[in-house]
């Protein structure tokens, strides 16, 4: 089984740290959000819970805050990060978690054991999602619950006035992720693979962020220029492509009724009891 993916944290941007940065605006940017659907889909304080990918430790340090008697197990494939998500959580004090080095694909974790699973912006990476949601379903307890939360880059951001460029922008991290085995368009398929891997009950939204609501500054931060000069350095967009990007961005935020506004896709099954 191939374990590839195509989200590599020293590849993916230009620059680590600032990759890092954008992974916890990214956070920041749509957690309100979450947190109601995830609280809607059954997650409750005391619960025991996993998440898959954990990356940086973000998400996690959300969990442990808002749910102070839930353990929370976390796995990540990529060691430079297992190593930051550990300090991370251990400097904040942070006592009631485990971050495992690991694959998504064969996580070694006992069978039916947590409660609830959230596995969020890595079956997008992944070149055979359904075996990594039939991991996931292997280990949560009969009765419980798996979150899954990615993109469809189809629709990412939109704003007003209107960014033509941001759809060549797309169209070229969609060719550079699609060429790596990810797939940037699994949002809309989220319940069809939670289904072929025999989940129940399963449920479906797209949630969305708004700078009229959460201001501009948390989009700046969570986009940054680290991926669209990478895609230019890699050859998926032009340096003309990437100037007119920039100059459109631009533009579109010195309107003063601009908009901006972008989704991501959650789904949640159940395992059968
Ligand atoms: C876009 S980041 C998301 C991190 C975190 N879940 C979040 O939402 O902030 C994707 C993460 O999945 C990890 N990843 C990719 N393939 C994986 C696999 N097969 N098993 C475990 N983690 C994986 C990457 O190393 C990266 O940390």
């Amino acid at each position: 089984m191939s374990e590839q993916n195509s989200y590599k944290i020293d590849e993916i941007a230009t620059n680590v740290d600032a990759e890092i940065k954008r992974l916890k605006a990214q956070v920041e940017l749509f957690w309100d959000k979450e947190l109601k659907h995830l609280l809607e889909f059954g997650l409750s304080d005391g619960m025991t819970i996993v998440e898959l990918g954990c990356g940086p430790g973000f998400v996690v340090e959300k969990i442990l805050n808002r749910f102070p008697n839930s353990e929370v197990t976390a796995l990540e494939i990529e060691p430079m990060l297992v190593k930051y998500s550990r300090n991370y959580l251990l400097k904040k004090q942070f006592k009631r978690f485990k971050i495992i080095e690991g694959s998504i694909m064969n996580t070694g974790m006992e069978e039916n054991f947590y409660d609830i699973a959230i596995t969020r912006l890595v079956l997008e990476h992944l070149p055979d999602p359904l075996s990594a949601v039939l991991e996931v379903l292997r280990i949560v307890k009969p009765g419980g619950k798996a979150i899954f939360v990615d993109n469809d880059f189809e629709m990412h951001i939109m704003t007003y006035p209107h960014t033509p460029a941001l759809r060549i922008l797309y169209d070229a991290y969609c060719n550079a992720r699609f060429s790596e085995g990810g797939n940037p368009k699994i949002g809309r398929e989220l319940p069809r693979v939670l289904k072929q891997a025999g989940f129940t009950n399963i449920d479906f939204e797209v949630i969305s962020a708004h700078s009229e609501i959460i201001g501009d500054e948390m989009f700046f931060k969570s986009e940054g220029i680290g991926i669209p000069y990478k895609l230019f350095r890699s050859g998926f967009l032009s340096s003309k492509e990437l100037a007119n990007i920039s100059v459109e961005w631009r533009n579109m935020i010195k309107n003063d009724n601009h908009s901006i506004v972008r989704q991501l896709y959650m789904a949640v099954g159940s395992k059968k009891i």
